[in-house]
């Protein structure tokens, strides 16, 4: 099986592009191999350069709820495309899609922006300027884009406080984040005890995904909104991989409305750009009204609600109705089951673990309850199988960390590509495996 041309753009990349990609997760780094370069997208489907196709459960990390090129989204941003592509004016469509946003979540008020870490630099900088506050509350294992101040890792021991994740993070970019250990309810109550009146916010994925998918525990962010509000700190719940996939709201719809906290602010990404670069915050007005240019707080941005993607996104959000959910519902069980079996049936240790439509599968046996757990994983069985997956025509993400992503798109033919590829990907798997 030969993928010549993907390799001979991968080597092309490489001399002019760090790493030969743009974001590094596409690299393959974490499963060994070249990366396929991607021509085109149809449904459930990516054809790469060589003409091979593979069914899709990346869905661009998230994007693509109702598949890749759905007519009706192409149409609308034809259509927008034909009057221009970005006037740096506002337009219709940025108001219908912040109606949108508001109309089906808790927030109030809404900005867009360009991508999920610019959604979430913001909210904490309107965070830290309304509360007055400079600390930043988050959890090992939670990402939040590649901010500064968010790229921190715990410090050693029991401390809290965070150490860079990255060179070129300087520690005073980091000396105002604490991490905690997620689902640690003491931990956070020992905290905010100790240095509760400093904190401006906590920012918490609705349901981790970026350590794989973790199901918060019932009552947990409860628990967070309760506690922020106890100390007078803002409650940000991060859902640019979580809303409007996990269900039609997001996190918030599927425990928020259960359990009726609020968050003070929100973000969004993802489906909400329909495949197009927009993001968004928002939150209560009182706070999002302390943004520029009504109230203090700067944000701003060139492409900000960028008509052709606030129109994608628009017509995305509108075609995701309920049957939307209940068809990613039920080709998410297939997966998870036959790979359940699969590897089950191989002996391979693993855990299937969801939150609402959004799964992922841990090479690890026992509990996942935060990031610890998650790191026990092993990688190597998860990259065989990665590659036996892929052989087979089925591309997964390319790290056992990410959730694996489908859409209402993924018709009986690709489930089926699917299910018949998992026995021996799970035996690859077994074959790798530690020990
Ligand atoms: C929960 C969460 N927040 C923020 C981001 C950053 O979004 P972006 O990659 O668009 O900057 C991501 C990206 O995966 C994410 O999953």
């Amino acid at each position: 099986m030969t993928h010549d041309r993907s390799d001979a753009l991968f080597a092309r990349a490489s001399t002019v592009t760090p790493g030969g990609v743009n974001s590094p997760v596409r690299a393959f780094r974490a499963v060994g191999g070249t990366p396929r370069f991607i021509h085109a997208a149809d449904g459930a489907r990516l054809t790469d350069v060589d003409g091979r196709e593979y069914v899709d459960l990346v869905g661009s990390w998230g994007p693509m709820l109702l598949g890749h090129a759905h007519p009706e989204v192409m149409a609308a941003v034809r259509e927008a495309l034909a009057r221009g592509t970005s006037y740096g004016a506002p337009t219709e469509a940025e108001v219908d899609l912040a109606e949108e946003i508001v109309g089906r979540t808790p927030v109030e008020q809404v900005r867009l922006v360009s991508s999920g870490t610019e959604a979430t630099m913001s909210a904490i900088r309107l965070a830290r300027g309304f509360t007055g506050r400079d600390l930043v509350v988050k959890f090992a294992g939670c990402y939040h884009g590649h901010v500064d101040a968010l790229l921190a890792s715990a410090g050693s021991g029991l401390t809290t406080l965070a150490v860079p994740g990255t060179p070129g993070v300087p520690e005073t970019a980091t000396a105002l984040t604490r991490v905690l250990p997620y689902d640690d309810r003491d931990a956070v109550a020992a905290l905010f005890a100790e240095e509760g009146e400093r904190i401006a916010c906590l920012i918490t994925e609705a349901a981790p995904g970026n350590m794989g998918v973790i199901a918060p525990d019932p009552g947990f962010n409860q628990f967070l909104a309760t506690t922020c509000a106890a100390h007078g700190a803002l409650f940000v719940s991060d859902e640019v991989m979580t809303g409007f996939r996990v269900s039609k709201t997001g996190q918030w719809g599927l425990d928020g409305a259960l359990e009726g906290w609020q968050p003070d602010l929100m973000t969004f990404g993802k489906v909400m750009g329909g495949g197009f670069p927009a993001a968004a915050f928002g939150g209560r007005t009182d706070v999002m009204q302390q943004l520029s240019p009504v109230g203090p707080v700067y944000q701003a941005g060139t492409l900000s609600g960028n008509p052709i993607a606030a129109t994608a996104g628009l017509t995305t959000l509108r075609l995701a109705t309920d049957g939307v959910y209940a068809r990613i519902t039920e080709v998410g069980d297939a997966i998870k089951d036959a790979a359940d079996k699969a590897l089950s049936d191989a002996g391979v240790p693993h855990v299937v673990s969801s939150a609402g439509t959004m799964f992922s599968v841990f090479f690890t046996d026992g509990r996942v309850r935060d990031f610890d757990d998650a790191q026990r994983q092993d990688t190597a069985a998860y990259a065989a199988f990665f590659h036996a997956m892929l052989d087979r025509g089925v591309y997964l993400p390319p790290s056992a960390y990410e959730a694996w992503f489908v859409s209402s798109a993924h018709d009986d033919a690709a489930v089926e590509t699917i299910l018949a590829a998992l026995p021996a990907a799970a035996a690859a798997a077994r074959e790798a495996a530690r020990g």
